[in-house]
């Protein structure tokens, strides 16, 4: 790994404490919504049996688990944190069609050891916070996709309604740190984080530059789905078929707009 920025350092010590109650913390502090998010950005994949999937941020493998089950594709699955994947390795070691399907490999989504256009598709999940310059980040992904293939993503976003705007913020700032302790000092402490991270990323970066971004990396027919009231954001699209962006366009009618 190249030299850690305090960006880096920060996400690797985030994370390594917390794999042991991941799966179960994450869909509880979010109301049970993130499993719904997970599944809607897996559904955008549309992947064939056989075909290969690059999941970024895999964690301890929740979407490539859904990636499997859904399509039977082959998926890599690739995580910066050395603890999150060894309770990736857990869940394979239980379930041996799991096994035959996904690879796990520790990297980092800013340097992909892969060369261009190696998968069918890619998805990552709560990323880009993470990193230090996500537009590079975007073209990297981008990078190792076929023309093509289709590029999906989750992350938490702000609510924009400013009733449900006002509640989120109660809930990120007071709820999550709160409810966090109730499972140890770690998960108070990522309570406390994302009530500043979530916020802080969509000042410097709104959902309009975020898609930006997208389409910069020629990801083209970029489609934005809000959930939960906006907590949620789902995005997806394909890599274009030409350096020109020969596919592209505005966000779709999904765009912005659509709220499930
Ligand atoms: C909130 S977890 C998401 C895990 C999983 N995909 C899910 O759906 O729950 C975010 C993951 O991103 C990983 N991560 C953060 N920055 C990364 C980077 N630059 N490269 C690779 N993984 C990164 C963290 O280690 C962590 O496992």
């Amino acid at each position: 790994m190249a030299e850690a920025s305090p960006r880096k350092l920060e996400a690797l010590e985030l994370f390594a404490p917390l794999p042991r109650h991941y799966d179960r913390v994450a869909a509880l502090l979010s109301f049970g919504q993130d499993p719904r998010w997970r599944r809607t950005m897996v559904g955008a994949v549309r992947a064939q049996p056989g075909e290969r999937v690059l999941d970024v941020a895999t964690g301890t493998g929740l979407v490539a688990r859904e990636l499997v089950r859904r399509y039977g594709c082959q998926v890599v699955g690739l995580d910066q944190s050395y603890e999150m994947l060894a309770s990736a390795r857990t869940r394979l070691q239980h379930d041996d069609e799991l096994a035959a399907h996904i690879t796990l490999i520790e990297g980092e989504a800013e340097r992909l050891p892969f060369a261009d256009e190696t998968f069918d598709h890619l998805t990552f999940t709560y990323l880009l916070r993470y990193v230090d310059d996500p537009a590079a980040t975007m073209n990297e992904l981008a990078r190792v996709v076929k023309r093509g293939g289709r590029i999906a993503s989750l992350e938490f976003a702000v609510p924009p309604n400013p009733l449900w705007n006002g509640l989120w913020r109660l809930y990120t700032r007071v709820g999550l740190p709160s409810l966090g302790r109730l499972f140890s000092r770690e998960w108070a402490q990522t309570g406390r984080f994302l009530a500043h991270s979530i916020p802080s990323f969509y000042e410097r970066y709104p959902v309009e530059r975020v898609v930006e971004l997208w389409e910069q990396a020629e990801i083209g027919d970029v489609h934005v789905r809000r959930m939960s009231l906006g907590g949620g954001l789902v995005m997806w699209g394909r890599r274009t078929a030409d350096k020109d962006g020969g596919e592209r366009r505005r966000p779709s009618a999904d765009g912005g707009a659509q709220d499930t």
